[in-house]
């Protein structure tokens, strides 16, 4: 392998893991930390370099994939068919060349289009058994998604029951739509977030994928959500003949569909485009671009698919949203790891929905390239609730000072220093600049990591600015009752914030891990880890060769758990939280030996002494594949009482079945019954 094909494969890895990060915090936290537009890039970056090295790509790149694999949770569903994602565009020249392309490959044929409003919210497969909604599941990975059928039951938008009139349904019938929340209801949710002390949702999307992924239904039930269709899979392409001809017999079937319009040139497109943009701020709910589709059926098979998504539909994004506004201060801000980013202040200014007055300039080269000073005009970007950023300056005087690189930590003293090959500058200060110590803390708090509620930012910095608390373990014995006469700390809050660190102790090892703040150990890498190792022990004393057969670790990794942990004050602090209560709880591991392990077993109807998804989480510990739809795949259905057309079909495919007595004795196993009884 040449130098440079060495370094090509190194910013590829490192892409996919930047992207996989993303993925995960989109698709399983809710909780994303870039803009659709950024990531969007991201994909691309990486789709430009797996060209450059023009090798087979992995079937598990980011680049091949549609979303993340479904979190652990919820039971896991395959799909009738996959649910593809959509290619986008940014500009009109990408939809003349995507129209051009698809005419072209048709022949010339005159083409319909169908212009559909693009939702954001998520997608979700529905499965109807003879007319019946029977299950429904998260997109997933686009082959298997989440079983979240009790919530969508909640959802009033989807029907339980299709009506086919005289005729009969179909034995199998797959709907695909979009779950979203509309600008109302989410409004009002983070009016009850915020009044309750928690964080508010950052957009309607992440409001409506969080509520929907409740392990309690009734949860979801409160959120409001709504529901549109926009697509079938298996056991639907008869329906119709087209895309508009579609949608209209799903809204003769109970479903709400949006508006659309049939154009036949791309002009007839982009004037859509431009009048959904000017229409969407008066949308009940919120829409992020536009889809194009070929409306014919016949033609959409003709061009068919690539890995991620079908030849004929784009997405065609709408721009975010830009500002112009005054810098009136450049202030450089510490981070957990030294580095130090360049921030403007900025003379505040209204974008998406809300007041912004600071905005990241990400590095010295980015502050140079865009030629940002105190006094300069800016343009302002935000995208959904990410960390606005400048894109640039406008109008700029030749003769204006720039702000000087600092060469001290501007919080703590220390020299600063910029690694080779690196945009970052860095402050040396090390433990004992209190910038980055507050900054960690932050990071160990939050609501992905031990999810301490009400240790606040003010908090935090006053603590260790007061030399309460000099690291992580320090939060567990202070003494909180202490605080009592600090600003917004009565004894109430006091006493619910020493409750709310108790709690923390025993937080799973994945989020004990990504807290910790190791580089490179974002939390899906987090995840992996604690999946592999089980418990912290194990994950501390990992050698190389173990910690490189985890998923998505790689040598940069691996040497950044390995020299995290070999740090003498790492290891002081670990020692601390331990001896101060803190135990990660041990991931779930597969207790095997179970007669169904392996087994694919479907429950159905409702059970006394259990709930059903009670069950399948246990049985799923036992290495059972619990599936919410009966096939000739599965092994196994267990019926409780009430149970339907599971269990005919069940028995109509020959498919053993067994009842409730059963059940619980399966989930009363253990490996050390086994043994005595061996032993006897
Ligand atoms: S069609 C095979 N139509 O956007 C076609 N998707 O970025 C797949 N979306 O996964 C989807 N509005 O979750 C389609 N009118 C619409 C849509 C839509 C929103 C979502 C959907 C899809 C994602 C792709």
């Amino acid at each position: 392998m040449s130098g440079s094909t060495a370094s090509l494969q190194h910013e590829i890895e490192a892409l996919r893991r930047e992207i996989r990060e993303h993925n995960y915090r989109y698709y399983i936290l809710d909780h994303p930390t870039i803009s659709d537009h950024d990531y969007d890039r991201l994909l691309r970056h990486l789709q430009q370099l797996e060209a450059e090295l023009g090798e087979p790509v992995p079937a598990d790149s980011p680049s091949q994939q549609v979303g993340a694999p479904p979190s652990s949770t919820f039971t896991s569903v395959a799909h009738g068919e996959p649910l593809l994602s959509l290619a986008n565009a940014f500009s009109d020249a990408e939809v003349e060349a995507f129209a051009r392309r698809l005419t072209d490959q048709l022949g010339g044929a005159t083409t319909r289009w169908i212009v559909e409003p693009k939702i954001d919210g998520l997608a979700v497969n529905l499965r109807y058994e003879a007319g019946h909604l029977t299950a429904a599941a998260t997109r997933g990975d686009g082959v298997h998604g989440e079983d979240v059928t009790d919530n969508v039951r909640t959802i009033a938008d989807i029907p339980w029951h299709l009506d086919f009139g005289t005729q009969s349904p179909p034995a199998l019938l797959e709907v695909r739509g979009e779950i979203y929340m509309s600008k109302a209801a989410f409004a009002a949710l983070n009016a009850r977030q915020q009044q309750a002390g928690a964080t508010p949702f950052a957009n309607p999307r992440n409001a409506a994928a969080g509520s929907l992924r409740q392990l309690d239904a009734r949860i979801t039930r409160e959120r409001q959500l709504n529901f549109f269709a926009y697509g079938v899979g298996l056991g639907g392409h008869a329906l119709a003949e087209s895309q508009s001809a579609l949608l209209q017999r799903l809204s003769e079937l109970g479903f709400a569909v949006q508006q659309t319009t049939l154009v036949d040139d791309v002009a007839g497109l982009l004037h859509c485009y431009r009048q959904l943009q000017q229409a969407r701020a008066e949308l009940p709910y919120e829409i992020d671009g536009v889809v194009y589709k070929l409306d014919d059926f016949t033609l959409q098979q003709q061009v068919g698919a690539v890995a991620r998504a079908p030849r004929w539909a784009i997405a065609h994004k709408f721009p975010a949203e830009e500002v112009t506004t005054q810098v009136e201060e450049i202030v450089w801000q510490v981070g957990r790891t030294g580095v130090i980013t360049p921030v403007a202040v900025l003379q505040p200014v209204a974008v998406g929905g809300v007041v912004v007055s600071r905005a990241t300039l990400h590095n010295v080269d980015e502050l140079q390239r865009k030629a940002v000073y105190v006094g300069a005009r800016v343009i302002v970007r935000r995208a959904g609730d990410v960390i606005p950023e400048v894109v640039q300056a406008v109008d700029v005087d030749a003769a204006a000072e720039m702000p000087a690189v600092p060469t001290q930590c501007p919080a703590c003293g220390a020299a600063v220093y910029r690694l080779q090959d690196e945009v970052a500058i860095r402050c040396s200060g090390g433990l004992s600049c209190a910038a980055q110590l507050v900054e960690r803390l932050r990071h160990f708090v939050s609501r992905a990591a031990m999810d301490i509620d009400g240790m606040g930012d003010k908090l935090i910095a006053r603590l260790v600015d007061e030399q309460l608390v000099h690291d992580a373990a320090d939060l567990y014995s202070l003494d909180y009752s202490r605080l009592t006469d600090w600003p917004g700390m009565g004894e109430r809050s006091c006493a619910k914030l020493a409750d709310a660190v108790a709690a923390s102790k025993k937080r799973p090892l994945a989020r004990f891990l990504f807290a910790l703040g190791m580089r490179h150990v974002g939390a899906a890498t987090a995840a992996a880890l604690a999946t592999q190792f089980g418990h912290l022990d194990a994950v501390m004393a990992a050698d190389e060769a173990s910690l490189l057969a985890v998923p998505d670790v790689g040598p940069e990794v691996a040497a950044s758990v390995m020299n995290f942990f070999a740090e003498p004050h790492n290891r002081d602090v670990l020692a601390r939280l331990r001896a101060a209560g803190v135990e990660p709880q041990v991931a779930e591991q597969l207790v095997s030996g179970h007669p169904l392990a392996g087994k694919t077993v479907v429950l159905t109807g409702s059970f006394q002494a259990v709930a059903r998804r009670a069950a399948q989480e246990q049985l799923r510990k036992f290495g059972v594949k619990p599936a919410s739809s009966v096939s000739k795949n599965s092994d196994l259905v267990i019926a409780g009482e009430r149970a339907g057309s599971k269990l005919n079909k069940a028995r109509e495919l020959g498919i053993a079945v067994a009842d409730e007595a059963q059940l619980m004795r399966w989930l009363a196993w253990s490996p050390e019954a086994q043994d005595t009884q061996a032993a006897d």
